[in-house]
């Protein structure tokens, strides 16, 4: 008999027991769920790790501590309210199973195991321009995404749709394309590695070249009118100086003619 009581205790606590499976990425903020029901008034709260009783968050006599484990510190809060434990700033050392156990107001104890798994994204690629150039066929782009990642593959997207050669070489892609797009396009560089991937957006089109042109301009059209006008101001002088050069000069032309007439 005591011994069916006993086995009755186990399967009631192994049911009680519940395991979920829970991944975020590393970097980023997880919450792990007590399992509260919704309206359970919550007057304990322990959060553990190690499958023993290390406790990393407390709800203990209406008092919160969520400073008890160094690997944790500043790093957690604790919701009174749902039992909820959120880690901010994952690293993969965080990757364990943790346990809560919460006691509510009527005395109906619960424990569930959480398995976090702590996952890397993969690091984003980078889109560098070759060469973007107005031709007489059209816009000429030329971009390269690089990842500093090993033995990603790369794709690449075009918005709006265009024609556009890509090819992959030595860990890094190439992508030509030729357009007559006024608004410029749109690039996205997708790495891929197994099961993971990241994008990166790039945006080009030659209204960047007629903007470098009309920069030249502005940057030229005032010197050009002052040159403009130095080379007028200086042609009149110039001539205004001949005139009298060429008036004095004849003025004593006619002076010798006459003295010349005028001497027998
Ligand atoms: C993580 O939480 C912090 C603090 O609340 C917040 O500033 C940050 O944006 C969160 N990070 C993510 C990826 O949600
Ligand atoms: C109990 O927790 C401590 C850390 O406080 C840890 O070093 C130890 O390995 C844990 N024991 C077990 C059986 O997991
Ligand atoms: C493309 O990017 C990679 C990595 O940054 C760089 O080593 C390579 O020189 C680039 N190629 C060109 C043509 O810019
Ligand atoms: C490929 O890249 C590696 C390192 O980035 C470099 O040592 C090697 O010379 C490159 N090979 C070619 C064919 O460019
Ligand atoms: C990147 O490529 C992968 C695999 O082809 C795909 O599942 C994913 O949706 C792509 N992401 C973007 C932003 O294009
Ligand atoms: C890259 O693509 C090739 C062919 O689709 C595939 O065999 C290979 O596993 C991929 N590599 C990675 C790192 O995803």
């Amino acid at each position: 008999m005591r011994l069916l009581t006993l086995l009755v205790l186990v399967l009631h606590a192994v049911q009680m027991e519940t395991q979920e499976k829970v991944s975020a990425y590393a970097g980023e903020n997880v919450t792990l769920a007590s399992g509260a029901k919704n309206g359970q008034s919550l007057v304990r709260i322990e959060w553990s790790v190690y499958g023993n009783t290390t406790w990393i968050a407390t709800l203990h006599n209406g008092f919160v501590n969520t400073d008890r484990h160094d690997q944790f510190q500043k790093r957690l809060a604790l919701n009174t309210r749902s039992g909820d434990l959120t880690i901010y700033h994952l690293t993969s050392k965080d990757a364990m199973t943790y346990t809560v156990e919460i006691i509510d107001s009527n005395g109906e104890d619960n424990r569930k195991k959480i398995e976090l798994e702590v996952k890397q994204r993969l690091q984003v690629p980078t889109i560098e321009k070759i060469d973007i150039s107005a031709t007489q066929e059209g816009c000429f782009i030329a971009l390269n995404c690089s990842s500093s990642e090993k033995d990603v593959n790369f794709s690449w997207q075009v918005s709006p749709p265009s024609m556009a050669s890509w090819s992959t070489k030595n860990g890094s892609s190439y992508i030509f394309v030729l357009t007559n797009s006024k608004q410029g396009l749109l690039f996205t560089c997708n790495s891929t590695k197994g099961d993971k991937s990241a994008h990166q957006d790039f945006s080009a089109g030659c209204d960047v070249f007629t903007e470098e042109l009309s920069h030249l301009r502005n940057r030229f059209i005032i010197p050009f009118y002052i040159g403009i006008v130095l080379g007028i101001l200086i042609t009149s002088v110039l001539i205004f100086c001949c005139k009298i050069v060429i008036c004095n000069w004849r003025g004593r032309q006619n002076l010798k003619r006459e003295a010349a007439v005028s001497s027998p």
